[in-house]
């Protein structure tokens, strides 16, 4: 499957990752939706041109999701929906005892979850509901889904328990995702970055960034959007790739 002429939904994409993906998807001729919570959206599918189409929404609402789904659908003409970069998400941080042996927040846990693991079922239930009905393309393919994991689903830090359970969960769903769509010609990936410079990750301390740089293998610096693009269009246009999670990282492993 190309990136040119066809139809995208990008979530998370007023920001970090997902914008960078836009950017690239837009760049290589290819039409995007652009789905974010945050109203910024707007002005980011604007600087895309014709070619980008902004939906604000939640990815943990049903009504939402389906409406960013039914806009690109319309993008796509007879080939629909043909591939999802599915990446909003947020990160927490909380240990499971606070200093004064107090258990952490059951709501806060809750939400990471719901954000970043039941907002990735969502997004993908809806959006392979849309491409089932695709006309295929020549080689029967009919879409791909990308999701967001994390090098946190495997090196999980003190106080990520939240966040490695919710990205952990991204990539248990691969497999299965991937052999059931698979009748419908659909595709299931996900990408699990390292430590990427982006908004996100904008409250990190200079030297905190510093010793996180140090400690990539190679190249010795955080990962730039645009280099998570170029996997999701490398993920998008090679068919082989299915039910497979790709570690993004420089060969970083957390301690
Ligand atoms: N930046 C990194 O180092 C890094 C590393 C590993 C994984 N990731 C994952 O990559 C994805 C993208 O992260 P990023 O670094 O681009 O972060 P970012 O904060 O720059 O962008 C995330 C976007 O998701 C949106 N969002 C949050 N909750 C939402 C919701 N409920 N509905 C719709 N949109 C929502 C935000 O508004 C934001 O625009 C996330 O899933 C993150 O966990 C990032």
């Amino acid at each position: 499957m190309q990136l040119k002429d066809n139809a995208f939904l990008i979530t998370g994409a007023a920001s970090g990752l997902g914008a960078a993906t836009a950017e690239r998807i837009v760049a290589a001729g290819g039409r995007v939706v652009l789905c974010d919570l945050s109203e910024t959206v707007e002005s980011h599918a604007a600087r895309l041109g014709e070619a980008a189409l902004a939906v604000r929404g939640d990815v943990t609402r049903e009504d939402d999701m389906q409406a960013a789904v039914e806009a690109a659908v319309s993008l796509g003409g007879k080939h629909g929906l043909a591939g999802v970069i599915h990446c909003a998400g947020v990160v927490s941080v909380a240990k499971l005892l606070d200093r004064e042996g107090n258990p952490a927040d059951l709501e806060a846990y809750a939400r990471t979850v719901q954000i970043n693991l039941v907002g990735t079922f969502n997004v993908m239930r809806l959006a392979a509901a849309a491409m089932s009905q695709n006309d295929p393309f020549e080689d029967g393919e009919r879409g791909v889904i990308i999701n967001t994991a994390s090098v946190a689903a495997f090196d999980g830090q003190v106080g990520q328990c939240a966040y490695s359970a919710s990205k952990a969960g991204v990539v248990g769903m691969s497999l299965p995702a991937a052999r059931e769509l698979s009748r419908h010609g659909i595709r299931v990936m996900a990408i699990a970055p390292g430590v990427f410079e982006t908004p996100m990750m904008s409250d990190i301390p200079e030297d905190a960034v510093a010793a996180l740089s140090a400690s990539v293998p190679f190249p010795k610096r955080l990962g730039k959007p645009d280099e998570y693009a170029r996997l999701a269009e490398q993920i998008v246009t090679n068919p082989m790739l299915n039910g497979e999670v790709i570690r993004l990282d420089g060969g970083i492993r957390m301690q």
